[in-house]
C-alpha cells in the first residue's frame, strides 16, 4: 500500500509482518571479486553464501504466506485423485474462471507442453514480446517468433503507461502476410518480463481478442505475472480505478482461450499450469501432460506447492499483494532516478531495470554491457542482479551473434523479503559505480552453450577490469 507522509512523501508500506527470518551476510569485495571470476562474470553462478541481496529473479523466491505454509502441512501426497488438486482447480475456477486445469512443474513446462501440441513446423507466433523460454519452447518446435509491439515498448524512458501492448496494425499485417492457418497463436505476456516488467491495457487486449476472433486465431496468455499487470490497470488505465483486482483479472480472463503461468512470480510458490475453458484444447494437451509433467492432479509439483498455490493464486487479488513488488519497484526507480542513475520508466513489475547502455555508453552492445553492469554491481554491493540483454538472446542459424533490443540490468524485487534500507543500500552503491562507470569494461564468452547460453556460459573481464574495480572500491569503503 503506498501511504502519503506528512511531509508528502509516499512511501510503499509493508502490509504484512515478517515473523521467520534467514540471516545474510556481506562478505568482503575481495570475495566478491573471486567469487564472480570463479563464476565466469555470470550472475547465475554465484552462490549464496557471496551474496548480500538476492535480485536475480523474483521466481520461487518470494515470501510465502502464513496460510500458504499451513496448507502444505495438510497436502494429500495421493499419486492420482489428489484433493490438494481439487482444491487448486477451485481456486483457479473462482479466480480465473477456467474449469480445465493441467499442472506442470514450472512456467516452461507449460510452454513446451503448448509448443508440443500446437506450434508446427513452419508457423509463426506473433506476441507482445518473447520471453527466453517461450522463444526457445516455440522455436524448437519449428515455429517463428514474431514480435509486434509499439515502437514506445522499446523507449526505455517513457511515461506510456502501457508499454506491453501488441501494435494492432502489424498484428493485421502479420495475418495478411502468412495466413491465420499459419499462426498457431497469439501470445500475450501480462507485465511483459524482458521488455522491463511493462503492462498491456485492457482496452487492448480486447482488441487483440477482436482481431483474433475475426480471424479464428487462438489467445493465449503467459499469465505468470497476471496480478501485477491487473494491479496496473487498476492504477493506470481509466475506468478501472476503483475495480477489484479480482474484477479486473476476470474481465482480462474472459477474453482468453487459454492461459498459463509459471506460479512462481504473481503466486509466491513453485509450479505452473494450463487452463482453459475449451474442452477440445484440455483433451488436446492431456494425453502429453503424464509423459512429461506427472498425472494430471500433480503434473511435477509436489502436492504441499499445489496445495500452497491454490492459496497463493486466491491472495494474489488482494491488492495489497498484488501490487507488493510493483511499489517497491517504483520507489527504487524514484531513488535511482534521484541520483540521475537511467532506469526504465514507468517503472514496471517485477524488477527495477537499469538500461546498461545509458550507464556503460563507452561498451558496445558485442561486448554485453548489461552483463558487464550485472558483475560490477555484484563486486560493488553484493547484489545479485540479472542480465536481460544480448547474453541472453539466441545466436541465429549461421551462429551470428543477435542483438538483444535492450541491454537491462535486472534488480528483481522478490514479493515481501527485502525492505527499504536495502534499497537505500543499493542506491548509494549503485550510484558511486554510476560515478565510476569508466572502470566497467566488457566481457567475451570464454564457454558458450549451444542454448540458452545465460545460464552456463563462462566469460571474462576485458583488461582484468573486474580486479580495477574492486580496489577503487576498496580505497573508498574498505573492505566491505
Ligand atoms: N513466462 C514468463 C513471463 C516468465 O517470466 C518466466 C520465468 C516463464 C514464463 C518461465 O517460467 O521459470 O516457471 O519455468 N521467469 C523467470 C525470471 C525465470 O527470472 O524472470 P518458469
Amino acid at each position: 500500500m503506498i501511504v502519503k507522509l506528512s511531509n508528502g512523501k509516499e512511501i510503499p508500506m509493508e502490509m504484512h509482518k515478517v515473523r521467520i527470518v534467514q540471516k545474510t551476510y556481506l562478505v568482503p569485495v575481495d570475495r566478491r571479486l573471486k567469487a564472480i571470476e570463479e563464476g565466469g562474470y555470470n550472475t547465475f553462478a554465484l552462490w549464496t553464501r557471496d551474496i548480500f541481496i538476492d535480485s536475480l529473479t523474483d521466481s520461487g523466491t518470494n515470501a510465502m504466506s502464513d496460510n500458504q505454509l499451513a496448507a502444505m502441512m495438510v497436502s494429500d501426497d495421493a499419486y492420482a485423485g489428489s484433493e490438494s488438486f481439487c482444491k487448486l482447480a477451485s481456486a483457479i475456477k473462482d479466480v480465473l474462471g477456467f474449469d480445465y486445469v493441467l499442472p506442470t512443474h514450472q512456467g516452461r513446462a507449460a510452454e513446451h507442453l503448448l509448443a508440443k501440441v500446437f506450434v508446427k513446423p513452419g508457423d509463426v507466433v506473433p506476441m507482445n514480446y518473447h520471453f527466453t523460454t517461450s522463444k526457445a519452447h516455440f522455436e524448437l518446435a519449428g515455429g517463428k517468433v514474431l514480435e509486434i509491439f509499439a515502437d514506445e515498448a522499446l523507449k526505455t524512458q517513457s511515461t506510456h503507461p502501457f508499454k506491453g501492448n501488441l501494435d494492432l496494425q502489424k498484428f493485421k499485417d502479420v495475418i495478411k502476410k502468412y495466413g491465420a492457418d499459419k499462426i498457431s497463436f497469439i501470445r500475450m505476456e501480462a507485465t511483459t518480463n524482458l521488455l522491463g516488467g511493462q503492462p498491456f491495457s485492457l482496452e487492448n487486449l480486447r482488441e487483440v481478442r477482436k482481431i483474433a476472433s475475426d480471424n479464428g486465431i487462438m489467445l493465449v496468455y503467459d499469465g505468470s505475472l497476471i496480478s501485477e499487470n491487473a494491479y496496473f490497470i487498476k492504477m493506470r488505465e481509466k475506468g478501472y480505478e476503483n475495480k477489484s483486482i479480482q474484477e479486473i483479472i476476470h474481465e482480462m480472463m474472459s477474453l482468453a482461450d487459454i492461459f498459463y503461468l509459471s506460479g512462481r512470480k504473481s503466486s509466491c510458490v513453485r509450479g505452473g499450469f494450463i487452463a482453459t475453458n475449451n474442452r477440445k484444447y484440455y483433451e488436446e494437451i492431456k494425453p502429453w501432460l503424464p509423459v512429461y509433467e506427472g498425472f494430471t492432479t500433480y503434473g511435477g509439483m509436489s502436492t504441499k506447492e499445489v496445495e500452497a498455490m491454490a492459496v497463493g493464486i486466491r491472495e494474489m487479488t488482494d491488492v495489497n499483494v498484488a501490487g507488493s513488488a510493483a511499489e517497491f519497484v517504483k520507489y527504487y526507480a524514484e531513488k535511482l532516478i534521484e541520483k540521475e542513475i537511467p532506469v526504465v520508466t514507468p517503472p514496471g513489475g517485477l524488477a527495477c531495470h537499469i538500461d546498461a547502455m545509458k550507464f556503460l555508453p563507452h561498451l558496445p552492445q558485442g561486448q554485453y554491457p548489461a552483463g558487464a553492469l550485472a558483475a560490477a554491481i555484484f563486486i560493488v554491493s553484493g547484489i545479485r542482479t540479472m542480465e536481460r540483454g544480448t547474453i541472453s538472446m539466441e545466436r541465429d542459424e549461421d551462429r551470428n551473434e543477435v542483438y538483444s533490443d535492450l541491454e537491462l540490468a535486472r534488480i528483481a524485487v522478490p514479493r515481501r523479503v527485502y525492505t527499504m534500507s536495502h534499497i537505500e543500500y543499493a542506491a548509494d552503491r549503485l550510484s558511486w559505480l554510476y560515478q565510476h562507470r569508466d572502470l566497467v569494461g566488457g566481457l567475451k564468452f570464454v564457454e558458450e552453450p549451444p542454448i540458452l547460453r545465460f545460464f552456463f556460459g563462462k566469460l571474462e573481464a576485458l583488461d582484468n577490469w573486474g580486479a580495477k574495480l574492486a580496489d577503487a572500491f576498496k580505497k573508498e569503503f574498505g573492505d566491505t
